[in-house]
């Protein structure tokens, strides 16, 4: 029987903010992951939590699944409504309902484009580190869910790091908190981070209080060529043991470089023929004067490791130029041919092992990959490309080959996502990281909070 979205929902929102054709409705059947496309059956866009809580209730009542979304940014599919039903967007609850300079917090709603908060807070000396490449249009919602990282993760830490206290409202409409206001909390389960990285599979997010650090206000920004793909990730961990701690370490491999250059136009950075890889080292500090002896630490690693010379940002501008190639990496891939992302993430130190079986096992099945990201964290995005591969090696042999990366991941101590998060297109990996048993306990988790499978179905586990 066919489910009559209409009727079950027509008095919950005004009917503009309830959507069932038109653009609204082809923006929310759509995210960054690939090129995806799941038609929901409406969507519907409340402005308070009293309304996402009467939208749940109407839901969990009539068993109609239900998929919360925003910026649709998503690089996992999370946000894809894959079996219909309800997309629960939440990009017009946008406001950040309080600044508390005292105590460095911030009380926002999930539809808080993250560019905004962190310009917002800036304007008071105050920093909210999460850097996804995509902040100018991701939302905190987003960032919530997937638990996001970017590129100042290995300094600051990812989302989870930063989140004190969520708004949910769980399946069935009741509206809960899951912690305090508090930098520390040791009272009872830590429901806050069971929260964070759930995919909206346990809940919906309506708030969310997060922390704020002092501004550092001096960076230093450097691109260190390589010749050796090695010795690039290799110096990544001997930074930190030099006793650094650079706000980011970003790796990109040269057809990274050579690709995002051809994308965005933008040629002024000169590679040399013989470079392999390239990091780019950001240290940052309260006062200038910590910028130069941080920095002379991380040279004399590089050197040791044979870098070739090094372009130091000399203006806002050249550091602006240089974060924006690194950003776009991402959509100059996506627009190069067919691919598919994987967000493997090891302890650091394994790095040039990751490195190395993803190119033996694209040697063997024949794929061309392209990888970058933030080695500081041992976390590398693999674009695995499709280029003229017939659509029979691709089908046949694609989920062999994930297969083998991740089997090599999970054996050197990492595991599948390091920040896009599982979704639907992880999801038939998740027993190379779990056991059964451990599977089993996410799965008591999710049928604890969401008993009729409505909250993001198809999403998480394998074989749904
Ligand atoms: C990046 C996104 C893809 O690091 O996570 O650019
Ligand atoms: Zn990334």
């Amino acid at each position: 029987m066919l489910t009559n979205y209409r009727e079950i929902f027509q008095n919950c929102l005004p009917s503009d903010r309830l959507h069932y054709e038109g653009e609204v409705m082809e923006f929310h059947s759509k995210d960054e992951t690939e090129d995806l496309y799941f038609k929901p059956g409406i969507v519907a866009e409340p402005i308070s939590t009293l309304e996402v809580s009467a939208l749940m209730q109407l839901a969990f009542e009539h068993n109609v699944s239900v998929t919360a979304g925003g910026a649709r940014t998503g690089l996992s599919g999370g946000a894809l409504a894959i079996q219909g039903g309800l997309v629960l967007s939440l990009r017009r609850m946008n406001k950040i309902l309080l600044i508390d300079e005292i105590n460095q917090q911030v009380i926002v709603e999930p539809g808080v484009v993250t560019e905004v908060l962190q310009n917002a807070v800036s304007e008071k000396g105050l920093f909210y580190a999460v850097d996804p490449a995509s902040r100018g249009t991701c939302s905190i919602g987003g960032n919530i869910a997937e638990n996001s990282g970017g590129p100042r993760a290995v300094k600051y830490g990812v989302t989870k790091d930063w989140v004190l206290n969520l708004e949910v409202v769980l399946a069935d409409g009741r509206v809960i908190e899951t912690g305090a206001n508090t930098l520390k909390n040791s009272t009872g389960d830590n429901l806050t981070g069971l929260i964070v990285g759930s995919e909206g599979t346990l809940g919906i997010v309506t708030r969310a209080t997060l922390k704020l650090q002092p501004l550092p206000r001096f960076q230093a920004l450097m691109l260190v060529p390589f010749t050796s793909v090695t010795n690039a990730c290799k110096s990544v961990s001997q930074i930190f043991r030099a006793g650094s701690m650079p706000s980011a370490i970003e790796f990109m491999e040269r057809d990274a470089v050579v690709l995002t250059q051809e994308f965005t136009g933008n040629k002024e950075i000169s590679l040399e023929p013989n470079d392999q890889a390239y990091l780019l080292i950001e240290v940052d500090g309260f006062y200038e004067s910590e910028l130069m002896p941080q920095c002379e630490r991380v040279l004399s690693v590089l050197e040791a490791n044979g870098a070739g010379d090094v372009l130091f940002a000399q203006s806002a501008s050249e550091k602006e130029k240089l974060w924006y190639l690194r950003q776009r990496v991402g959509e100059a891939v996506k627009a190069t041919s067919v691919y598919k992302e994987e967000d493997t993430v090891v302890p650091r130190g394994m790095l040039p092992e990751l490195m190395k079986a993803v190119k033996s096992i694209g040697m063997k099945y024949g794929f061309r990959s392209i990888c970058y990201g933030h080695a500081g964290d041992g976390n590398l995005h693999v674009n695995i490309l499709k280029d003229d591969l017939s659509d029979h090696v691709w089908s046949v042999d694609l989920n062999k080959a994930i297969r083998e990366l991740f089997d090599a991941v999970v054996a050197m101590g990492g595991t599948l996502s390091g920040e896009h998060g599982i979704g639907l297109v992880q999801k038939e990996f998740m027993d190379i990281a779990f056991s059964k048993d451990e599977l089993s306990v996410l799965k008591m988790i999710k049928n604890g909070l969401d008993p009729k499978g409505i909250l993001n179905p198809g999403k998480m586990f394998p074989n749904e």
